[in-house]
Order: structure tokens, then sequence, then C-alpha cells
């Protein structure tokens, strides 16, 4: 395992990511991705695109990042999108109070506690202000809201929300998204994007920031006929950490099929199991260390406003004692990494669909046509309005429209001849004669559902972060100590490296860019270094974790060997010489994801030249 403060500092030095706006001091919270990271991140972006996306025979669409106040009324952002806020009266630091109980004391998840709960264990463990030491016992836990603020238009405008989760561009879409889905669950609907939080305290680089990419999947379905095809994924084995385990002193994560956590009922939902094992594929296929890898329920107090049930995967990143030490927030050493969440599965139900159903006053149900027509009783009334306008004036259309509910909810309150109803909080009373009641006998085709929405949630700069740690290794080559980045290819920011040995030397200089033209032509992604010694060049590459290096000496333009280039695996370090006219056709076979050629393919076809390197 490596410090996580190694990672930020190679991170930096090799463009994958930094403090932005350094220039004018920085602001903690945003990042800038380098040229690596923003081609790492866009690596992962397209293969979850691949497999959520066009794999799963998705639609993806791209919604505004600024929507209007009334959505997220609606969603319920506005009132419970908060975090724990704790502030110090000394150095007026902010803190989140939940992290600070979670880091002081034996509690893994006190974000699930009551404010009072977490304000009595400040003052019980007489915790104190990471930066200035300050009690802060006694200091009241505030709920923070989330959202960033702003105005929309001249003046002072309309008030709008950054949206600080992708989906509610795909939820109040809904309307039009399921006329595209031609009105037929279940299908599927992803973003990928930039959401925003004002966190409290974003800490430890790229992991906890203000603006972050999500890629979201909301699949909607009818619950009662929908099923996931989970006969896909019912042998996939995952690491499981249920709330029951997490609640039992003695309990831990263990290893179990998505099939057998299903039937025994410990993942509650066919759909966020069969996503668990999709999941569970793709981590593996962009390098995720599935040793450091689980799936963690959330504990009852911890689902948010919108989820009936909730598994989060969660990677383990930095190294014992030494992250702890190093995020500045005063953590105490502890064995192992910090886990943090990497992605949400989240089950919704009609939550979202409802709220802005009931909110915009638009329909977001769809119309689920019947097997057979059915034959229906349907309670009905239809009240004399010209008794209900004298008798209650402006009110008559909303008890006219009360009597219809009452009717629906309860027909035998018309078997009395008199029935109460409430409008506007009071009750009005209506003669049974003047409702009218009737049960009338129809035929249905069908009927408008409300879908219910299963959702993963990924981070893509928190998974961007555990691949680079995960994949970050120290060897010795040549008595040397090195740093490498075991990436995936398919992750990896660069294919190939070009070097010419020298560049003093015209017909090197011209072997090396005609290798160069050639692995582009092939759609390689290549950079070309003739600057500092060979073995320099070979440490910057792996150190950004470039799999491939190729290098033209002048065996290869003249002696035994012409027009042959050596050709360098980053994680082995062994080299073969291979014909310039085979090297753009060999590495296209072995950067392809489809094919699981491996770099002994070209030992055994090609002379493997002796760089005192060990081999296998
Ligand atoms: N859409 C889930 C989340 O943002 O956490």
């Amino acid at each position: 395992m490596v410090a996580q403060e190694d990672v930020i500092e190679l991170a930096k030095r090799r463009g994958f990511f930094f403090g932005a706006n350094g220039a004018y001091g920085g602001v903690a919270g945003f990042y800038t991705y380098g040229p690596n990271g923003a081609a790492v991140k866009d690596n992962l972006e397209s293969a979850w695109r691949d497999r959520f996306t066009v794999r799963q025979g998705n639609m993806e669409i791209e919604a505004p990042t600024i929507m209007p106040e009334a959505v997220f009324e609606a969603s319920g952002h506005l009132d419970g999108f908060d975090d724990m806020l704790v502030e110090c009266p000394e150095c007026g630091e902010s803190h989140r109070a939940d992290h600070l109980t979670e880091d002081n004391t034996d509690i893994e998840e006190a974000e699930s506690l009551p404010v009072p709960e977490v304000e009595e264990l400040i003052r019980e463990h007489d915790l104190r202000c990471p930066s200035c030491d300050a009690a802060l016992s006694g200091e009241p836990v505030e709920e923070f809201n989330l959202m960033f603020e702003t105005s929309i238009g001249p003046g002072t405008g309309q008030p709008g929300y950054l949206r600080p989760e992708t989906a509610q561009g795909i939820f109040v879409e809904f309307p039009r998204l399921k006329e595209y889905a031609r009105n037929r669950l279940p299908f599927g609907v992803t973003q990928i994007g930039p959401a925003y939080r004002n966190e409290i305290s974003p800490r430890k680089g790229i992991i906890r920031v203000r603006e972050f990419t999500q890629a979201e999947l909301e699949t909607f379905i009818d619950p009662e006929e929908d099923e996931p095809p989970l006969h896909e994924v019912e042998d996939v084995e995952v690491t499981l950490y249920p709330a029951t385990e997490q609640e039992d002193e003695e309990g831990e994560a263990y290893t179990t099929t998505v099939g057998e956590a299903i039937e025994k009922g410990v993942i509650g939902s066919d759909w966020v199991g069969y996503y668990l094992g999709v999941a569970q594929g793709w981590y593996e296929r962009v390098g995720v260390d599935m040793d450091r890898f689980r799936f963690r329920q959330h504990l009852p107090g911890e689902l948010a406003h919108y989820a009936a049930d909730c598994w989060d995967a969660e990677s383990e990143v930095g190294a014992a004692g030494i992250a702890a030490g190093s995020s500045g927030d005063g953590e105490e050493p502890r064995d192992g990494g910090d886990w943090i969440e990497i992605t949400g599965f989240a089950y919704r139900s009609d939550y979202d669909l409802s709220k802005h159903a009931e909110h915009s006053g638009e329909s977001f149900t769809v119309f689920k046509q019947y097997d057979e027509p059915k034959t229906v009783e349907r309670a009905a009334v239809d009240p004399d309005m010209a008794t209900l306008g004298p008798e209650f004036g402006g009110d008559a259309g909303a008890v006219a429209d009360a009597l219809q509910t009452l009717a629906e909810r309860d027909p035998d309150a018309f078997d009395a001849n008199e029935v109460e109803v409430e409008v506007d909080g009071d009750e009005m009373t209506v003669d049974s004669d003047v409702a009218n009641f009737s049960v009338e006998t129809v035929t249905e085709n069908g009927e408008h559902i409300t879908p219910h929405v299963v959702e993963p949630s990924f981070g893509i700069d928190r998974i961007v972060y555990t691949v680079i740690e995960h994949a970050y290794r120290t060897d010795e080559v040549d008595d040397e100590e090195r740093t490498y980045l075991a990436l995936d290819p398919e992750m990896a920011a660069t294919d190939a490296a070009v070097f010419p040995l020298v560049s003093n030397d015209d017909r090197l200089l011209d072997l090396a860019d005609e290798v160069t033209g050639d692995l582009r032509a092939a759609g390689l992604s290549v950079e070309y270094d003739d600057s500092g010694s060979i073995g320099r060049r070979y440490r910057r590459q792996d150190e950004v974790g470039t799999p491939f290096c190729v290098t033209v000496d002048r065996d290869g333009v003249e002696g035994d060997d012409p027009d042959t280039v050596t050709v360098r695996e980053r994680d082995s370090a062994r080299q073969v010489r291979v014909p310039v006219r085979e090297v753009a056709d060999e590495l296209d076979a072995l950067l392809d994801p489809e094919d699981d050629r491996a770099f002994d393919a070209l030992t055994a076809a090609y002379d493997e030249i002796e760089t005192g390197v060990e081999t296998a």
C-alpha cells in the first residue's frame, strides 16, 4: 500500500491532477486534471459508457447543470440535503461534525446519528478543533445545505442551484424520455457530467471535492413485473458488508455470490443485486484491486432522503497510519487504509417521479397495458353543482373533487345520509343525495403507473483516484529504485512512447518519426520524447503508466538488425526487438482489451534483449 500523499505528489508532478487556481492561492475542493489525468478520466468514462450505456442498451442524455429552485423543492434537496457542521469558537474553522466523531471514536458511520447525539459525543470525547486544538464541546452542530445557490438572469433573477446530482436532470425530463422509450418499461437513461456540493471540509485530493463528475444510470421499472437478467450475474463473487454485520461488534465483510445474497435476502432488491454483479466486473476491468474493495449496505439512519435501500461500492485507499496522519484532519493513525464510497446503488422507489408529478402537475406515469382487458367496478360521484354552488361558493369545485376522492377511497361512506370531506383543512358536510354516488362497471385496458427507479451512481473522480493508487508500485530495475503505475492499458493516458536513443542522428530521428506516424495511424495515443537519458525517459513513462516504450537505436538502422526497434513492457521492463513494419500491429493487438495476448507472445516471436531483468 502507498501513502495518499505519495500519490498526490506524483499526480501533481506528472500532470494527473492538482489544486485549481493556484495562481490566486487556490480554493479548497476544486481540482484541475492535467493532461495525463484528463486522459485517464476520459478512458474511465469511455469504459463506463461502453458497459452501462452501450452494452446495457440504455440512452444517454446531457442536461443542464443549473436547474431552477422548483426542481430541488420537489426533489427534497432544499430541505434534506445537509451535512453536520460544527464551527470552532476560536479560529472559526468549519468542520464536518460526523467526520470528527468518526475519526476520534469507534463509531464508523456518525452520519446516521441524530444531531443531538453527535453533540453529546463531541462533549463526551472532548473533541477539539483539528486546526487550533480549541475545545468544541458545547458548540452547536448545525445542518448545512450542500447545494450551491445562484441567480438566473439579471437583477435579483430567479433562484437556481448547481445540480448536486446528475440524476435530477434525468428525472425532470421523464415525460419526454418515456416517449423516446416508446412508453415501455423497463428502460434506462444514463448521464455523465459534473455535479456540485458545497462540502464543509473538502479533503484528500480529488476524493472529497466541491465540483466532481458523476456517471449515473437511472433504470425505470415496473416494480410488479420487471425482473433483471439475474442469470447473467448470479455466480459473480462479491464481498458484502451488510448492515447487520456493521451493527454486530464481531461482524465483518464476507464473500458470497450475487445469487446467494439475493436468495438469502441479504440484498433485498433483485435489481440492486443485478447491478452489483455488473459493476463488479467493470471495477475489475478498470483496475480496482479487488482485495481492497467491498459492497457496504447503508445503515438505516444513513439512507438518503430518496432511498429505500442502498449499497455503496467502497475501495480502500491510503496506507496504514500514513494516510490518516496526512489528511490534516487530526485523524489518529489506525490499521488499514480508509474506505471511501466510489459508487452508490440506490433503490429510489417512485420517490422522485411522484414528487416531480406532485410539484409540476405534469404526468410522470407510464400507461401499462393489461394482457387482457379487465372489468372493474369504479365508484364515482356526479355532484349536483346547482346545490353545491350556493352552499360552498368558491369552494364548490374543491368539494366536488374531495367527494370523488372519498368515493374511490371509501365508497361505504356514501351509505350514510351525509358525508364529510376536508377542503383546505376545513370539514365540509354534504348531503349524500347531492353527491349522486354510483358504482359503475367499466372495462379497462390498462393503468397509469409511476415507475420505480434503480440507480447505480458512480463517482468518477474517486474511481480515477482509486485506479491510480491501486496501480502504484515500486521495484528495482538495473539496481535503481523505480515507481510505476501498473494501469490497465485501457486506462493508461498514453498507449506507447517512442524514443530515438540519441537526438543527433538523423537516421534515428527519421525512423522514430516514421514509427510514431505508424502507431498514430493505427489509432494509438503516442508520446514522442527525445530529451534526457534513456533511463530517465523510461522512468517518466513508467510513472504515468505507459504500457509500452518503443526505442529506436543504432542497431535498428544499421548492423545486424536493420529496420527494427525495441519494444519494452512497462511492468516487467523486458525488451524485444521487433521489425518496424510489425510494430504497429503488434502493439495494437497487445492493447486490444478483447484480445488476451500477453507480452510473452512478443518474446516468443522475436528476439528478447538481454537487459539484466529477471524473466519469470
Ligand atoms: N444520485 C445519487 C447521489 O448523487 O448520491
